[in-house]
């Protein structure tokens, strides 16, 4: 199994590319269910989770091709087989995203139940409930949901929590439905409106999306499109932390700075300087940082998908902060590796109390899901000495190249098999 070593103590310093977001990549990699003509994407990240999807895009038929740069063909002339496994599936959460898709196109779909994981429960009743209010017949036996519908209708939806992948696949869903559908209560992250996007230009007619409420007038089909797949806002937070941790000094070329309020406030409220370019974010840190307080809440409040990375911002900064979780009820297993690291975090349910301390010391800590190995990624590159990071698996799903990247910034880290 592989494992990251960083020699901690560098200030990050120089230029890096932002990759394509995973979390728009996959959503749009599943549009390409909806319509018997190619979908073209560009900016498609080279990640564990784009593979698994390609994987299970496959095995339903759709011909896959890719190009020598980050393209990707995607052609659904023929779905043989429209089942999502529980091999695939569990794996990767997102699958559950082929679900709407599905059962639009082809009247039926079998896709395996994701089960737990590593941050929370995470159910999908909300997806289940709104394809049901849209007409389907929908049955969970054996670990699988088995999905019926001739056609589905149009329907008014209410998401009583707000669900970005529920959004995602109702959002398709309505795209071949008979008649309108109005989500309520929709997610209004940035990925929602790049599916969006996609979709429109796919011939849908959709409206409201990046507002919680969402109207989807049904079409009889999609054709083909062409779409480029918006950058990494998770990435770039990531990237722009490490380097404010580190009292860095670099520029993020291909980053969008206009969907990372949240993330910018709180760096600056950190003490960085920050310039938002059209392409470009430019971070700048010379001092040791201040604390932070963070709570998480769906966009565009502070995304849960940045918090263990300010987890680790905190470990070491001026001051005492409190960081609240309110998505996911399972979010703080990186706080006891980032003790290992020896930072001072108090724990009492969502919340968690960080004490900044002078300095981490390497130590060897394990990674448990994606954005936790970000944190602790962080949390060495800050330390003193050798911290050696096992498990990375996780952050293969989600960060391209990253000790490429972390290299080019000057970071001392690598990897071992
Ligand atoms: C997506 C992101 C993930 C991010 C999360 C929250 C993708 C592929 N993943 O995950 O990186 O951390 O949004 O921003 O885009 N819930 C229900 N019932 C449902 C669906 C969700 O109760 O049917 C709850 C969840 O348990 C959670 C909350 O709603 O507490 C938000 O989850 P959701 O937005 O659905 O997360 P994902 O779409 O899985």
């Amino acid at each position: 199994m592989d494992k990251l070593i960083i020699e901690g103590g560098v200030a990050l310093k120089g230029d890096v590319r932002i990759s394509g977001a995973k979390n728009a990549a996959l959503p749009l990699m599943c549009a390409a269910l909806l319509s018997g003509d190619p979908l073209i994407l560009s900016n498609v990240p080279h990640l564990r989770d784009v593979t698994t999807m390609l994987r299970l895009l496959g095995q339903m038929g759709v011909n896959v091709s890719l190009d020598d740069r980050s393209g990707v063909e995607l052609h659904a002339r023929d779905i043989s087989n429209p089942v999502a496994d529980y091999e695939l599936v569990k794996t990767m959460r997102a699958s559950i995203l082929v679900l709407g898709p599905l059962l639009a196109r082809c009247g039926s779909a079998r896709v395996s139940l994701p089960g737990g994981c590593a941050i929370g429960l995470r159910p999908v009743n909300l997806h289940i409930k709104g394809l049901e209010a849209m007409g389907a017949e929908i049955k969970v036996e054996q670990g699988y949901i088995s999905a019926k519908a001739t056609r589905l209708r149009g329907a008014r939806i209410f998401m009583d929590i707000v669900t970005v992948t529920g959004t995602e696949n109702l959002m398709m869903a309505a795209c071949l439905a008979d008649g309108t559908t109005i989500l309520e209560n929709a997610a209004r992250e940035p990925e929602v409106v790049d599916l969006a996007n996609c979709l429109i230009a796919m011939g849908a007619r959709i409206t409201g999306a990046g507002t919680d409420i969402i109207k989807v007038e049904g079409v009889k089909t999609l054709h083909g499109a062409t779409h480029a797949i918006m950058p990494d806002r998770i990435e770039t937070g990531t990237f722009l932390v490490a380097a404010a941790a580190t009292g860095g000094n670099v520029r993020l070329v291909g980053a969008d700075g206009h969907i990372l309020d949240a993330v910018l406030d709180k760096l600056r409220e950190a003490g960085a300087e920050i310039d938002v370019g059209t392409d470009e974010i430019r971070l700048a840190m010379d001092k040791k940082p201040r604390s932070v307080n963070v709570r998480t809440a769906p966009y565009p409040a502070f995304p849960t998908d940045m918090q263990a990375q300010f987890m680790a911002l905190n470990a070491v900064a001026n001051g005492t902060s409190v960081v609240t979780e309110t998505i996911f009820e399972n979010r703080f297993m990186h706080a006891l590796e980032l003790q290992r690291l020896g930072a001072d975090i108090e724990i009492a349910g969502n919340t968690a109390v960080i004490r900044g301390v002078a300095q981490l010391q390497g130590a060897t800590v394990m990674a448990t899901d994606l954005r936790a190995s970000a944190s602790l990624v962080i949390a060495g590159l800050i330390a003193e000495g050798k911290t050696t990071i096992d498990r990375i698996y996780h952050l293969d799903r989600g960060y391209e190249c990253i000790e490429e990247k972390l290299t080019q910034l000057g970071a001392r880290i690598r990897r071992s098999s």
